[in-house]
């Protein structure tokens, strides 16, 4: 990564040093190794974090006059996801601890974006990787696991991601040998990941000038590394957490806290404001952010700007920043991408 995660020269491999793995053992580059092109090689992983901080203009016109808002664009990680952060930073502490040692299988429990990001850091490393997710993911992410030859367990599609953490931790408990499972719900490397580089990152590019940073909670690891981040910098910056409006919902990657497993690295103090957002304002301004903005993102992203705009509303100055979790190729399946609109006219193609 960058900043904040760059271990001493004599640790194992990371992402940063262009470290590699065979058949789960770590081989720690040598100290100052070159390689042809004259600097430290480079990899995949390097290109996590540093994402753009985009400004919102047209989904948000009616906004007051002193109020800005910007969004984080995480869809532009290499595994396509703010997630492959947290799976880098659960990574680098497993082989810093010594966890993949004999061949291991990391295991974990992922609505898929988490599983994508472990996935292509186990192909390129080398470590062998299973993720438990629900059987109802989309197509399109279980085509990206399998892409990258990630074991898949399916667990019960009516029981959502509680379900497959569950099911993770029974596989865990009954095979110890077999796996290590670093469960990213309860992981400190999950939100610590956000703390040293996504809230140091949001600082740097407002230039110190963001007032309210809103989120969405799925385990809870983005919005309590960047709001520890951003409250040690100024406390009066205001934290607004995003969840769905019910427990039955379809925003993707989310969390409805009153009825779901409470994910233990998410820090309730750091949250000043909580919002529910129904999935269908989400979709309605998913396909917003796509028509008006450019931004081809995910349903959750979409929750998110919904939210900061509902919150913003109420303000009469204010720097907004909000994230953008995943990209729109991960739904391309969704009714609500199709224009009701569309086809009408009868006019040639
Ligand atoms: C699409 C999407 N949005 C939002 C989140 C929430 O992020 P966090 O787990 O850091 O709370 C996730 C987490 O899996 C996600 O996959």
């Amino acid at each position: 990564m960058h900043e904040g995660t760059t271990l001493p020269p004599s640790a194992p491999p990371t992402a940063a040093s262009g470290g590699v793995m065979n058949g789960g053992d770590a081989e720690a580059p040598r100290e100052g190794e070159r390689s042809a092109l004259g600097s430290p090689h480079g990899n995949i992983a390097s290109r996590i974090g540093n994402t753009p901080l985009l400004r919102l203009r047209r989904v948000c016109s009616s906004l007051p006059r002193g109020v800005e808002l910007w969004a984080k664009a995480e869809f532009l990680n290499p595994g396509g996801s703010v997630k492959d952060r947290t799976a880098l930073s659960i990574v680098e502490t497993g082989i810093r601890e010594g966890r993949f040692g004999q061949g291991k299988v990391l295991l974990d429990a992922s609505s898929g974006n988490t599983g994508i990001a472990y996935a292509f850091l186990g192909a390129m490393w080398g470590f062998p990787v299973e993720i438990v997710l629900p059987r109802n993911v989309s197509p399109e992410r279980l085509r990206r696991l399998q892409a990258y030859g990630a074991r898949l367990t399916f667990s019960d599609r009516l029981e959502g991601t509680d379900g497959a953490q569950l099911l993770a931790r029974r596989l865990a408990e009954d095979h110890p040998d077999l796996y290590w499972y670093p469960d990213q719900y309860n992981h400190p490397a999950n939100p610590l990941a956000h703390y040293r580089t996504t809230g140091p990152e949001i600082w740097r590019d407002s230039c110190g000038l963001v007032t309210h940073f809103v989120a969405g909670i799925g385990t809870g690891g983005t919005i309590t590394g960047v709001g520890r981040f951003l409250k040690d910098q100024n406390p009066s910056v205001e934290i607004v957490g995003v969840e769905p409006a019910s427990a039955m919902h379809g925003i993707e990657g989310l969390k409805h806290l009153a009825t779901a497993l409470r994910p233990g690295v998410f820090d309730e103090r750091v949250v000043d404001v909580r919002l529910s957002v129904e999935t269908e304002a989400a979709q309605v301004m998913t396909r917003r952010l796509a028509r008006e903005e450019g931004l081809f993102v995910g349903t959750s992203s979409g929750a998110a700007v919904e939210a900061a705009i509902q919150h913003a509303r109420e303000l009469e100055r204010g720097v907004v920043v909000t994230l953008l979790p995943d990209g729109g190729d991960r739904y391309t399946g969704e009714k609500y991408w199709e224009d009701p609109n569309e086809g009408r006219g009868g006019g040639a193609p």
